[in-house]
Parts: C-alpha cells; sequence; structure tokens
C-alpha cells in the first residue's frame, strides 16, 4: 500500500491560480461568446524585449554547432550570468554579495518552495498573511507549524512582531498580493528582530524592478546585518517578462548557519549547493544569455519601457477603482493594486460577480489568506486595450 504524505490533505485540492484557471475555464466551456480579461494572474503580456531575443537568438545559433554547443549548465549557474548579476543588482548599490552566494534557478517560485529542503520540520515559521501562496502550502507539505503574520488597513500593512519568537520569517516586498511596501526602517526592524532572535529571513524580492519612491530598499542586504539572517530572492519573470522563459537567482550569504540536533553548525550556502546539484540541472543556456542581456544597457533600457507601460496600468486601475469610491493599495511600487471589495461582499463573491457580468478575471483576495478575505486583486501585466476595457466594465457594474 502506498502512504500519501499526509501533509497534502492540509493544503486542499488546487493551488490558487488552479483553481482560479479552472472557474474561468469552465466561465468560457458554457459561455463561449464571452470575451474574458484576465487581471488575474499576474502574467505578462508585453513581448520579450528586443536585446533578450537577439541573445536568446544568438545562444540557439551556439547550440546548432559542436563547437560552441553547451551541455549541462553550471548547478549554481554560468559565470557570464553570475557576474551580471553581482555587478549591476549589488556592487553598483554598493551592496557587498559573493559570486559564489549567487545561485541562478529557473525562478523564484521554485526556490521559494525548495528552500524549505534545507531546513529542519521542527522551525516555527511566520507568513505574512495574506502572502503568495506558495509559502505557506510548501511548508505545510513539509509538515511545519505557521504562524500567521496579519497585515491589513490597521496596520497599514506593516506586520507586528509574532508573539512567540520563530525561526524562519517569510517577507515579500514589493509585496505581492498587497503591492504594499517597507520603508528601509520598517525592513531594519524586522532584520533587528532576526538578529536578536537567531531567525532566518526569507526575502522574495521578485517584485524589486517596480519600485518607484527612495526610501524602499531594493535588496534586504541594503540594511546592515542582513547577511547574518537573510536569503534573497529575485525573478527575471516579472522584471523582464520570463514568466515563461524561467530565470530567477538565490543569493545564500556564506555567514548564514543552521545547527543539527547533535549540536554541529552548518553553513546554509554549503546546503543549499547541495541540494540544487541534487535536484536541479541549471537554468538553460539559452535562457542564461537571455537573462545576461537584460542588463546591457539596450537591455535596462528596454526593460524599463515596458515596466513603465504596466505601471501605467497600474494607475490606470488604481484611479478606476477609486472613481468608484472602492479604497486601493499598492499599485505605485508594485505591479498589483489590492482593493476592498464592495458592499461587504467576500472575496469569491466579488470574483463571481466580475467574471459573470463584466467578464473581468481578478484574484480573490482570501486566496492568499483568512487576512485577504473581504480584498480583491488586480495586475497591471494586462496589454493597455484590455484594462481600460476591463476597468470601463467594472464601472458600469457599478
Ligand atoms: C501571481 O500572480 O501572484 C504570480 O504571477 C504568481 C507567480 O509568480 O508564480
Amino acid at each position: 500500500m502506498i502512504k500519501l504524505n499526509e501533509h497534502y490533505t492540509e493544503i486542499g485540492n488546487n493551488y490558487l491560480f488552479a483553481e482560479v484557471a479552472r472557474r474561468v475555464k469552465e466561465y468560457k466551456t458554457a459561455q463561449p461568446e464571452k470575451q474574458v480579461i484576465s487581471l488575474g494572474i499576474g502574467d505578462v503580456t508585453q513581448p520579450i524585449v528586443p536585446a533578450v531575443i537577439e541573445a536568446i537568438h544568438k545562444a540557439t545559433d551556439e547550440m546548432a554547432n559542436a563547437a560552441t554547443l553547451r551541455g549541462y549548465a553550471p548547478y549554481e549557474g554560468y559565470d557570464f550570468l553570475i557576474q551580471a548579476i553581482l555587478k549591476h543588482d549589488f556592487v553598483d548599490r554598493g551592496i557587498d554579495i559573493a559570486a559564489d552566494e549567487i545561485f541562478v534557478s529557473d525562478g523564484a517560485k521554485s526556490d521559494t518552495g525548495n528552500i524549505g529542503d534545507i531546513l529542519g520540520k521542527e522551525n516555527l515559521v511566520a507568513v505574512t498573511d495574506p502572502a503568495y501562496p506558495v509559502y505557506v502550502d510548501t511548508n505545510k507539505m513539509a509538515g511545519r507549524n505557521i504562524t500567521l503574520l496579519p497585515c491589513t488597513p490597521a496596520n497599514d500593512f506593516v506586520p507586528a512582531f509574532p508573539e512567540k519568537p520563530v525561526d524562519v520569517i517569510y517577507l515579500c516586498y514589493p509585496n505581492n498580493p498587497t503591492g504594499t511596501v517597507l520603508t528601509k526602517l520598517q525592513l531594519k526592524k524586522w532584520v533587528d528582530y532576526a538578529l536578536e532572535h537567531q531567525s532566518l529571513i526569507l526575502f522574495d524580492a521578485a517584485y524589486e524592478a517596480y519600485i518607484s519612491q527612495p526610501d524602499v530598499p531594493h535588496s534586504i542586504y541594503e540594511i546592515p546585518g542582513a547577511k547574518k539572517v537573510a536569503i534573497e530572492f529575485r525573478s527575471f519573470s516579472k522584471t523582464a517578462g520570463f514568466t515563461g522563459m524561467r530565470a530567477g537567482y538565490t543569493i545564500v550569504p556564506k555567514e548564514l548557519t543552521a545547527t543539527t540536533s547533535k549540536g554541529e553548525t552548518l553553513s546554509l550556502n554549503t546546503m543549499w549547493l547541495r541540494r540544487q546539484s541534487t535536484k536541479f540541472n541549471g537554468t538553460a543556456y539559452i535562457v542564461q544569455r537571455g537573462a545576461e542581456a537584460v542588463y546591457s544597457s539596450e537591455g535596462q533600457k528596454q526593460i524599463r519601457e515596458v515596466i513603465q507601460y504596466y505601471m501605467e496600468n497600474a494607475r490606470i486601475i488604481k484611479n478606476g477603482l477609486e472613481e468608484l469610491g472602492l479604497t486601493t493599495y499598492g499599485g505605485v511600487n508594485a505591479p498589483y493594486i489590492w482593493t476592498q471589495t464592495p458592499n461587504g461582499q467576500t472575496s469569491w463573491e466579488f470574483f463571481d460577480l466580475l467574471l459573470n457580468q463584466a467578464q473581468v478575471v481578478g484574484t480573490p483576495g482570501s486566496g492568499f489568506g483568512q487576512s485577504g478575505e473581504g480584498f480583491f486583486r488586480f495586475t497591471a501585466f494586462g496589454n493597455r486595450e484590455n484594462t481600460i476595457e476591463a476597468v470601463r466594465r467594472i464601472k458600469n457594474l457599478f
């Protein structure tokens, strides 16, 4: 008899975005003539920029020639990409990170989920609520206990410290789903908390490229002491349209350690390399060449234009909702707009209303956690025409 990992019975049958997709598919099957607009999952709609496409084409041609063919990629990523990351994302910002602290991967979703492989089951884990569902679901799969840290308008979406000390803390800023941020001072308080309690912060910075205000940290390592307490996750998905290409990277500083029950102290950097080299065979060479081109001066100029385009969508959505009298959050340093649902509707009631009456798809706030009930998330990743049309349809409902 095959025994199931019973923790899977605790997480429900469907991942949030799979459940949204299921309901949308059901609706489209029943109403094939209706034009549905998705502002649901944060998937990009604008083409990958020319500098990246050119690099991908060139790398593809290399694969057609025995002299330039590349087989398995290094487990930690190609040096050309690691050096580009290091210079642009850290050295140029005055942050001291070493090349062997950078691990290129197939995206922040995998890494934020997989990082639990190297952490003991006994760790008490704190997760902001609402949150990207991967944090809670993967920790439940592993059988860990989770403490939720509510983030609501009442605390300005700034999580309070847990009542009981915790071992691991997930922070995502700019935040998915609320679109809110922490200032340097607010993030410093968390770094200080982790230093004091010897906890580990798992800092998801997937939306870093959307920061527009000066006092918002782009990396947790801007905060003194953070290298002693934090792992940081970065993504090319939202920065450069790589949702379908898959590339990200994770910083595991060499200062970080964890203890065993025998009292040994081991390096998390070493353990993460051990984990990756066993379970992961590297991000595709072609994709890594594409990611490298994101850091060229042309690449940077071109991705900035796409980010501006999405942020203009964010402004259109935010203004549209506010004209309806809805309170909104986010959308300034992040491509997500978080809004209170109208007339006290539950998140899923509002989802059904929008889908059935306006053929607009968003993401129910309650899907991100219990503190998300009564909220709803729109993404700015649509194309302009659809975004304007979606806002028009929502306005027509009221
Ligand atoms: C989201 O919509 O929250 C994201 O697109 C999901 C993801 O990045 O995996």
